[in-house]
């Protein structure tokens, strides 16, 4: 089921408390700045049918792990999220360790979100990472072993002056691969990598490459703890198609539906979610 919208009578009280203070149009200002202040403090991915799920939005700032299988959709759904936040005049970037940028710049235009000129405007970055630029990360984070390397971090992660509202990682399965076996110093990378984000007060999200049905959603098991939110997608095979799913599997900071809910990759508009059609069997 939908979580409920808070009922009209909790801001009608407010608007109440709030008309004998002054000046009308002052006093029926309040409320709407009481949840301005709230969106502020929260984000809505623009997916239809998946911002229901969660009763205020992704806190601003959380680092979420976004896991699926192979094709599941999640670089087109962290790509619809950038474009969403674009349109509305935040910073979106894109680091991207498998795809070209040229690449993802055509998935997103296939889907009608016009990345060149989110680009243009300062809303969009993309950018290919290669193995030697987190090479050289990694040295700046062996070279200090204290908190202050993430300092170090940043002219490496991000162009310069660029402040993001939003990050995607594209993906953790990558970096984790570069490390090859040397789990702990992969380990410290991550979370020095979730930290710098959480300081910026840049919401991150985390693409995990799993199974098609997961038991675990991170290369090492661990990131799902460090997050703050995982959001699973689903390529489930039934009989002789496979069918899209989603699942918010835990959001820390705000009420969410814990269901697995049917979703579909559509040509021309991106993931669209159905809260209402549950998935059974195949699970
Ligand atoms: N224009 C489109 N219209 C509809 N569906 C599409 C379109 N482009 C891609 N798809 C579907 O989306 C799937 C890929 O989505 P996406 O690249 O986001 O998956 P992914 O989880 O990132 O995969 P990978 O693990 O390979 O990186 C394709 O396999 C295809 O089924
Ligand atoms: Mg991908």
């Amino acid at each position: 089921m939908i979580l409920r919208k808070k009922k009209k009578p909790a801001s009608s009280e407010k608007i109440k408390k709030a008309e004998p203070e002054k000046a009308k149009p002052v006093a029926s200002e309040k409320p709407l700045s009481a949840k301005a202040k709230e969106s502020e403090n929260f984000i809505k991915t623009g997916i239809e049918g998946f911002d229901g799920l969660i009763e205020k939005g992704i806190p601003k700032g959380s680092a979420i792990l976004i896991a699926g299988g192979a094709g599941s959709g999640k670089t087109i759904m962290c790509l619809q999220i950038l474009a969403h936040a674009a349109k509305n005049g935040k910073k979106g970037f894109y680091m991207s360790f498998e795809e070209s940028e040229s690449r993802l710049r055509k998935h997103m235009e296939d889907f009608g979100w016009n990345a060149t000129e989110y680009e243009k405007k300062g809303n969009l970055v993309i950018k290919r990472m290669s193995s030697y630029e987190i090479a050289r990360a990694v040295e700046g984070l062996l070279a200090k072993e204290r908190g202050e390397l993430l300092i170090d971090l940043e002219p490496i992660l991000l162009p310069d002056n660029y402040k993001p509202d939003l990050v995607v990682i594209d993906s953790l399965s990558a970096i984790a691969s570069y490390f090859m076996g040397k789990t702990g110093q992969y380990r410290s990378y991550v979370e020095q990598l979730f930290r710098y984000f959480e300081r910026m007060g840049t919401t991150s999200f985390m693409i995990a490459e799993t199974k098609q049905i997961p038991e675990v959603f991170s290369p090492t098991g661990v990131e799902e703890f460090l997050a703050d939110g995982v959001v699973v997608l689903y390529n489930i095979r039934k009989g002789d198609i496979r069918e899209n799913a989603i699942e918010i599997l835990k959001l820390r900071g705000t009420k969410h539906v814990k269901k697995i809910v049917a979703m579909q990759i559509v040509d021309n508009q991106g993931i669209a979610v159905y809260p209402d059609q549950e998935v059974f069997g195949g699970l």
